[in-house]
């Protein structure tokens, strides 16, 4: 059977297929349309996944949207009413959002595959996610807990899965409704906080290292908790539920403060850099405080030990490490692309196990799904450049790379095929020695034009990790696909200063020899020469532009950054003109 999965028109846009059960295809349309978050409709990335397996769109047998535009656009006309006339400038613009696109789902489909409308399905958006975060999952019963901005209604979801022969299930127990959610909160703080909102979040967890909670009372009197265990928005300090252009109203500005002007920098040493980065922390801990209370009486309820997370939310590593310590889950699940992007993925895993009852396979534990990087291409473009170019045995190559980067060189890495989901976790990825400083300061610098308080990520061989990070029981599994932040071992900080957060962190990726056998090579053979197996790995793109794809995009980030040597491969490209590389 042969079942598309497609998300969109939110933002991250992505297609998935799978043939009898098992993926042969994922990708973001934002990878090849290099339009970062693209959300329209992914016709490129459809066409790349039928190409990819060989198909025409009238072979499939279904395609899966991943929500349900009619309960969604009946969320928006609620509120919309329920707010009016507060929201009588914005109702038109939400009505034409989802007239103009959302609501018209199965057409748009229909029209653009030439798939009759019958075979066109839709999920809802929280079992999509949780079938992305449970469905690829090495487990067979588990907990699961999704938490976003929100779906159609649903903004935080918790339930059970069972699958195996003739018992796959998804049972959602309970749900949290917009506009009572917490990707919404913690999008109000990114937005207060200067930063693009479905974008910042992240760089408001790595601004929360630098404060102290002393807001968290506040967070709490806007955020507050009902006697079941759940909690509610005061919805007087936000106003995203009347308007798409703001989200926080005047009353959180009285409680808070001036917001942050976008243009202006933080400034840690000042008053007000202090205040921004304490009111990053304190919603930061009041999110993390209801998340494992959440998770705590799930727990108690299912008794199950291992926890499938899945929205947005389950990007938090920070969150996500308290959980594991906090909940009571010995073990927790976080797809590598737990967003809108995986919900194609798992949108299409719902119709295949559950909607149409087809037999429980293992998904495949890794996240590599999308086009792969052509033989020869880099070497061409290369060649064409009049720059150095070497095509070396894999043993030549992985050596002559673990000098570069003893020898401070950044690399860009690119093997096999593009990861699903936001991180890059070893096929597109720069590297760069772990202890240097001044080496961190070059990436964010040159290549990434990151503000100072971003942390990179280290990634270390799976059997060693416990050496260099503090890791309990479960971290190793979380850490696979970079979803914890775990702390580095004080004695190890100072030769991990390039991927030691402020407060001691570090959001490491565990890597098993199996899920990118090059990039292991490459730990090992970086480890025989400086004593320390654990490379700084960041996602391989200039800011503000998709990771890279093809051999081409990466040539371009290459002559354009401050890399100093691109590896496509087999083949290792240096520069000319800057005469630093040998
Ligand atoms: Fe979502």
């Amino acid at each position: 059977m042969k079942i598309l999965g497609v998300s969109a028109h939110y933002h991250d846009a992505a297609a998935a297929l799978l043939i009898d059960g098992m993926p042969v295809a994922a990708v973001q349309e934002e990878r090849l349309s290099r339009r970062k978050n693209d959300a329209a409709f992914p016709l490129t990335a459809i066409d790349w996944c039928l190409a990819r397996a060989g198909i025409e769109a009238e072979e499939l047998d279904a395609v899966v949207f991943y929500e349900r535009p009619m309960l969604k656009f009946d969320r928006i006309l609620t509120c919309a009413l329920r707010a009016f006339p507060h929201s009588w400038r914005s109702f038109p613009h939400a009505m034409k959002n989802s007239l103009g696109e959302k609501l018209w789902v199965r057409g748009i489909i229909s029209s653009q595959l030439g798939v009759p409308r019958r075979k066109i399905l839709f999920t809802e958006h929280h079992r999509s996610h949780a079938a992305a975060a449970f469905l690829t999952a090495p487990v067979h019963d588990a907990a699961i807990l999704t938490a976003d901005g929100v779906g159609e209604w649903a903004a935080l979801t918790v339930g059970r899965g069972a699958r195996g022969p003739g018992r796959t299930a998804i049972t959602l127990l309970r749900e949290i409704r917009f506009p009572h959610s917490l990707g919404m909160l913690y999008s109000t703080f990114t937005a207060y906080l200067g930063f693009a909102v479905n974008e910042g979040e992240y760089k408001v967890m790595g601004l929360a290292s630098y404060g102290r909670p002393t807001m968290a009372d506040a967070v709490r009197k806007i955020v507050r908790r009902t006697a079941d265990g759940a909690f509610q928005l005061d919805m007087d300090y936000f106003d995203f539920h009347t308007t798409a252009r703001r989200s926080f109203s005047a009353k959180f500005v009285d409680l808070f403060g001036p917001p942050r002007d976008p243009l202006d920098p933080i400034d840690l040493e000042s008053a007000e850099g202090q205040r921004f980065a304490d009111c990053a922390a304190s919603v930061q801990s009041v999110l993390e405080d209801i998340l494992v209370d959440t998770a705590k009486a799930l727990h108690r309820e299912t008794g199950l030990p291992d926890l499938c997370l899945g929205g947005g939310v389950a990007l938090n590593g920070v969150a996500n490490q308290r959980l594991l310590n906090e909940s009571g889950f010995e073990r927790i699940f976080v797809p590598p692309a737990p967003g809108d992007a995986g919900c194609a993925l798992g949108a299409a895993l719902y119709a295949d196990r559950i909607h149409f009852g087809n037999p429980d396979r293992d998904f495949p534990d890794h996240p590599f799904w999308g086009p792969t990087i052509e033989d020869g291409a880099l070497a061409r473009l290369a060649r064409e450049d009049d720059q150095p170019v070497e095509e070396l045995d894999d043993s030549v190559l992985i050596e002559r790379v673990a000098r570069d980067l003893a020898e401070g060189r950044i690399i860009g890495w690119m093997d096999g095929a593009l990861e699903l989901g936001p991180r890059a976790l070893g096929h597109r990825s720069i590297l760069a020695a772990p202890h240097s400083i001044q080496t961190r300061d070059r990436i964010n610098r040159d290549i990434k034009h990151r503000e100072q308080f971003r942390p990179f990520a280290p990634v270390v061989p799976i059997e060693v990790a416990e050496r260099y990070f503090e890791m309990p029981p479960g971290g190793r599994r979380l850490a696979r696909f970079m979803s914890g932040v775990f702390p580095v071992r004080p004695e190890w900080r100072e030769k991990l200063a390039a991927v030691t957060h402020v407060d001691g962190t570090a959001r490491v990726q565990t890597l098993e020899r199996a899920m990118a056998p090059r990039l292991y090579a490459l730990l090992e053979a970086y480890g025989r020469r400086s004593g320390i197996p654990v490379l700084l790995n960041t996602s391989f793109n200039l800011s503000g532009e998709p990771i890279v794809n093809r051999a081409i995009e990466g040539y371009l980030t290459f002559r354009r950054g401050g890399i100093d040597v691109l590896v496509a491969g087999q083949t290792r490209v240096t520069k000319r003109a800057t005469g630093k590389s040998a």
